[in-house]
């Protein structure tokens, strides 16, 4: 008995064969569009694998120009990097993160010079500094919101004075990218790009990036006096239309999968670019159940998909070089 549907509709018939498939798919996974976060110390004389992010390692300095050049060569030519800061270096206010002449700030001039070509996102956020391990400065037992903003608008400019390429502040601090989009303007980095955490949720995914930088400590105060709560959507467009009209470039949705509706809401509403982070925890569950042969290496690309299906535009992962490893261009 014919379905009375047909033969008008038989959605099958695009579903053919993968010559047919291509044609009519929506969404493309392009190398052009992936980001490598990269974990850096200066403490260390070669790279060392992180045990909560198997598969992804903490780099020396040597290391790292290695797997810069190698990431280079494979066609991903953006870098998001992140440093683990030793220890002796760390304080209450973060102060060796306003240095201009730190290790960060070295590393950005060194890297832009050999490879002018490299695209280099450095994070705006206190966190590995802080002795608290808290993304700003701690005062009267809250982390102070305005304090914090001076601190960040130094780092911005000392980030992008060394040569990096888009500056990123992760932090949540109210006001943050009015005061660093001024600060860069008045010292000349006007054409330095902002990318704004925007809807960065207080997220439990991200514990295995903060034993990456060594951040873990964050006691007493709750990250989520800063962060945004998972429980909120419309909070996530307060805070990029606030921060689209005090100067941001591009916004940018944090942790990835399961925030997809914030990715899409963001993308459908505004005429600014968003970005999406598949972060640490999403990378580590992934990469264990494919260690232990429970999924495949095929759910990698099926998780970027969606995220660019729900509207990124581009994406943070830690799979991008794995990506650009094991395909050409994916679709
Ligand atoms: C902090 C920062 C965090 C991440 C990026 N920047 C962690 C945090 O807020 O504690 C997480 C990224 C990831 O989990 O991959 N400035």
């Amino acid at each position: 008995m014919l379905n009375n549907l047909f033969p008008n509709v038989r959605p099958r018939r695009l579903r053919k064969n993968k010559t047919v498939r291509d044609l009519v798919s929506e969404t493309k996974l392009l190398k052009s569009k992936l980001i490598q976060p990269l974990f850096v110390s200066e403490s260390i004389s070669d790279k060392q694998p992180l045990d909560s992010m198997p598969g992804q390692f903490l780099f020396s300095k040597d290391s790292l120009i290695i797997e810069i050049e190698q990431l280079l060569n494979l066609g991903i030519k953006t870098i998001a990097l992140f440093p683990n800061i030793p220890e002796s270096l760390k304080d209450a206010v973060g102060a060796n993160a306003l240095d201009e002449k730190n290790f960060m700030c070295k590393l950005v001039s060194e890297i832009k010079a050999r490879y002018p070509e490299i695209v280099l996102i450095t994070d705006v956020a206190l966190d590995p500094y802080t002795t608290s391990g808290h993304d700003g400065i701690i005062k009267n037992d809250v982390v102070d919101n305005d304090l914090t903003l001076e601190a960040l608008e130094k780092m911005a400019v000392n980030l992008a004075q060394a040569g990096s390429d888009i500056v990123a502040p992760s932090d949540m601090m109210d006001g943050r990218i009015g005061v660093i989009r001024t600060a860069l303007e008045q010292s000349g980095n006007k054409d330095t790009i902002l990318l704004s955490y925007s809807a960065k949720y207080s997220s439990n995914f991200y514990g295995p990036f903060r034993d990456a930088v060594g951040s873990k400590k964050a006691e007493g105060i709750s990250k989520s006096s800063y962060q945004m709560d998972k429980r909120n959507l419309e909070e996530a467009m307060k805070e990029a239309e606030l921060d689209l009209k005090e100067g941001a470039d591009i916004l940018m949705v944090k942790p990835g999968m399961p925030y997809l509706d914030v990715i899409n809401k963001l993308s459908s509403n505004l005429s600014a670019p968003i970005f999406a982070y598949q972060v640490s925890g999403e990378y580590t569950m992934l990469q264990q159940a494919i260690d232990k042969k429970i999924f495949e290496h095929n759910v990698i690309p099926e998780t970027l998909i969606s995220l660019f299906r729900a509207g990124s535009s581009s994406v943070i992962t830690y799979y991008a070089k794995w990506v650009a490893e094991n395909y050409d261009d994916i679709s």
